[in-house]
């Protein structure tokens, strides 16, 4: 198995939400895998007043992301020996000094070669501030071993500010030191999808405005906005999901074929997609930027929270917990094709999918139930859950006559692995500690697709005129959704929790 280099993982907010939940849970798998070098320590860093044990106990003794077992709990004890930590208050550079001295310990204990991943799991306006506060003490330079910085999303607030951070980050570090995390780009499905258009002769010569009537990418989510509405209310699903996650998984889509496979080839076409986004024009944002915040409801028997009744949002909030654009690609392969993107909270189901849908054949020659059969065949490409592929086409029901009817062809990824699929974290922790940017947002791409949503952003602001739709929790959204698409004769497929769910059977 190939492991990675040696060297020290520090966490900056080591003792924040994130870093219990996912980050810790991540490397401990990476380390029961097999995949950490020998030589490897981690340091947790953080304003909280703990000791190397308390830290320990909180992040991996006592974490309930991470199973136990008398094998794990083995494991977690020689783990626990490569965990430490360091309470500073990381606005003061005269604390860096602290850190300094306790890598250089640990670079000796563990023989790290000097090889450090600075991981930012902090609030956003830290982000500028620690970088700078490591440069100040010297730990931005490669002369020994190599630095990388590893920082959360939001990346930005809007294209000022991503354009302010990636200049003062770029003051210190070079492009090729940051990775910028998006962990969209850490799921299997998503990367999948470069696998399933270029490691294919069939889809891909009918991947273009020849063949296809129109792309939708949907992510619901079933749950509201928790404990997080202080953040959220400052965000919106714009800015939390669509800016990022569902405009990467876009360009995934929508991308030319890379020249090779390396990151650099990836992440260019991936920026020329993403430069060739048609912006809305501001006479479209009534029809084609729809905006709706859930309100109270009834789900499945139970009553459900408004957007406006949960805890930190204001009562007269307008910040969207749904959102839907239509767009298009301004390029050879994809001019005229609207894609439609969405996203939501309180929506009926957890699921996230693509749906390719293909022009319908020239001639309408066969009937089904309803008539002439001229259904568009589609392909739907499932992120998660039950992860995999489904194209629906017609076939001739056994009998007299030619009658149709809709059949689907399925593939799902339990059938091709028999472990779970692995969590995005541990991929992206991992590629960061091999040195590989591939899954990680480059600074371009996050700046063009702040220029695509900055002026809606800046609209569902400042124009009272720009209605915010309510919805009912555990609908599918506002109705103004629907009517964006349907002028295409079309609808959104709301698609189920199993992927080939037919009308008979749809699990929520
Ligand atoms: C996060 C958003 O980036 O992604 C959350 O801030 C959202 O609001 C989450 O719930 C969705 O991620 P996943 O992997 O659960 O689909």
């Amino acid at each position: 198995m190939k492991s990675t280099e040696p060297h020290i993982f520090v966490i900056f907010g080591a003792s924040g939400d994130l870093t219990r939940r996912k980050l810790i849970p991540a490397v401990f798998e990476l380390y029961k895998s097999g995949y950490l070098p020998d030589d490897f320590a981690l340091l947790g860093v953080s304003r909280s007043k703990l000791s190397d044990e308390q830290f320990r106990h909180q992040v991996l003794e006592s974490n309930e992301h991470i199973e136990s077992g008398a094998e794990t709990d083995r494991q977690k004890a020689a783990f626990a020996e490569r965990l430490f930590y360091e309470a500073i208050d990381t606005k003061e550079v005269a604390d860096y000094q602290r850190v300094v001295s306790r890598l250089s310990e640990l670079e000796q204990r563990f023989g790290t070669a000097g090889n450090i991943i600075f991981y930012l799991s902090t609030p956003p306006f830290l982000y500028d501030v620690i970088p700078a506060r490591l440069a100040e003490v010297g730990l931005h330079r490669q002369e020994n071993g190599w630095r990388r910085l590893v920082i959360e999303k939001p990346f930005g607030a809007d294209l000022a500010s991503a354009r302010n951070l990636n200049a003062s980050l770029k003051r210190n570090f070079d492009e090729s030191q940051i990775y910028r995390i998006d962990h969209y780009l850490g799921k299997e499905t998503v990367q999948n999808l470069l696998v399933t258009r270029f490691a294919n002769g069939i889809f891909e010569p009918l991947w273009n405005r020849n063949y296809v009537h129109h792309v939708q990418v949907t992510s619901a989510e079933p749950f509201g906005v928790g404990g997080r509405g202080g953040y959220y209310d400052t965000s919106g699903a714009l800015r939390d999901m669509l800016q990022n996650h569902l405009m990467q998984v876009v360009a995934h889509v929508a991308m030319e074929p890379p020249v090779d496979a390396s990151a650099d080839a990836i992440r260019a076409e991936k920026s020329k997609l993403f430069r060739s986004l048609r912006h809305l024009d501001p006479s479209d944002f009534r029809t084609d930027a729809i905006r709706g915040q859930y309100t109270s409801s009834m789900v499945r028997g139970e009553k459900v929270n408004g957007y406006r009744d949960e805890e930190g949002v204001p009562d007269d909030s307008k910040t969207e917990t749904y959102a839907a654009l239509k767009f298009y690609i301004e390029n050879w392969r994809w001019s005229g094709v609207p894609f439609y993107v969405r996203t939501g909270k309180r929506l009926p189901t957890r699921v996230a999918e693509i749906v390719v849908t293909f022009k319908r054949p020239p001639q309408a020659l066969f009937r089904d139930a309803h008539g002439m059969f001229d259904e568009n065949n589609q392909l739907i490409m499932r992120i998660q859950p039950d992860e995999g592929l489904l194209l629906s086409f017609g076939m001739k029901v056994p009998g007299e006559g030619f009658n149709v009817t809709k059949v689907g062809m399925d593939f799902h990824y339990k059938d091709l692995c028999e472990d779970d699929v692995p969590a995005a974290y541990e991929r992206l922790l991992l590629d960061a500690m091999k040195g590989d940017p591939t899954l990680y947002a480059h600074g371009d791409s996050v700046e063009y697709c702040w220029e695509f949503v900055d002026p809606i952003v800046d609209a569902w602001k400042n124009d009272p005129d720009l209605p915010v739709y309510g919805y009912p929790a555990g609908t599918w959204g506002p109705e103004a959704a629907d009517d964006m698409i349907s002028p295409e004769a079309m609808t959104w497929r709301n698609p189920c929790r199993n992927l080939t769910a037919d009308l008979t059977y749809c699990e929520l």
